[in-house]
């Protein structure tokens, strides 16, 4: 009837180092989800197209320099340029996929290793945003990372960062927290990543509120 009303999306991250295999897992759970019609976008943080995002994507590309604690905040309001159009698409009813967030931000820069930077202060900018339903963390050593045709020429894609990155990783874990071996093959990972997200979608259609980060 016209009073009924649409289940909110849920919030999908998926989360983890360089080379771990993130954007083949969620572009085959976005193509796996279309099939079965739930009503479901990807997106990407950072989203290097905004005036923000092309200031990281130079940083990123190693084209300028910039502070370490300015770069941080960037990274953060690119966050937040979004989080809008990111509830109406939630609360309309749409799933959202996401390739990295906010424990992306808190994990690279407090990886850093700079006096001050420390993990609460890479977390203050990004409390109140939503917060994911279900954060599937694919775990890989760095090493092993590394043999999938090597890292990029990306500022952080080193072996010893990526090693950093991990630790502060695990510092971040929460209620919303899913390790998985992403070691194994696409397929092994993908059908757990599949049971997860389902689970997920399911809880918000029963009801389960959006969150909000750190707070
Ligand atoms: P991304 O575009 O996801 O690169 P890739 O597809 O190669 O994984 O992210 C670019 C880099 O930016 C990556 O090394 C992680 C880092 N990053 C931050 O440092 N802070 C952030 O808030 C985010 C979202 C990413």
């Amino acid at each position: 009837s016209s009073t009924a009303h649409k289940p909110r999306g849920s919030f999908i991250l998926f989360e983890g180092g360089d080379r771990c295999g993130k954007t083949t897992q969620s572009e085959n759970l976005v193509k796996h989800l279309s099939s079965k019609g739930v009503d479901v976008a990807l997106w990407k943080f950072p989203d290097r197209q905004t005036a923000i995002g092309q200031m990281i994507n130079a940083y990123l590309q190693g084209k300028t320099e910039t502070d370490d604690a300015a770069v941080h905040l960037l990274f953060s309001a690119n966050r937040w340029e979004k989080r809008e159009s990111m509830l109406a698409a939630l609360s309309a009813g749409q799933t959202l996929v996401v390739d990295r967030y906010a424990y992306s931000g808190a994990a690279f820069t407090a990886a850093k290793g700079i006096p001050g930077l420390d993990l609460e202060w890479c977390k203050a900018p990004d409390k109140g945003l939503p917060a994911p339903d279900a954060t599937i963390y694919l775990s890989m050593m760095p090493e092993a990372a590394a043999k999938r045709g090597g890292y990029g020429s990306e500022r952080y894609e080193k072996e010893e960062m990526q090693r950093s990155v991990a630790q502060r990783f695990q510092d971040l874990r929460d209620a919303t927290w899913h390790t998985l071996d992403a070691a194994r093959s696409i397929e092994a990972v993908g059908s757990d990543v599949t049971r997860i997200a389902e689970a997920a979608i399911e809880a918000c259609q029963e009801g389960k509120p959006l969150e909000h980060l750190w707070l």
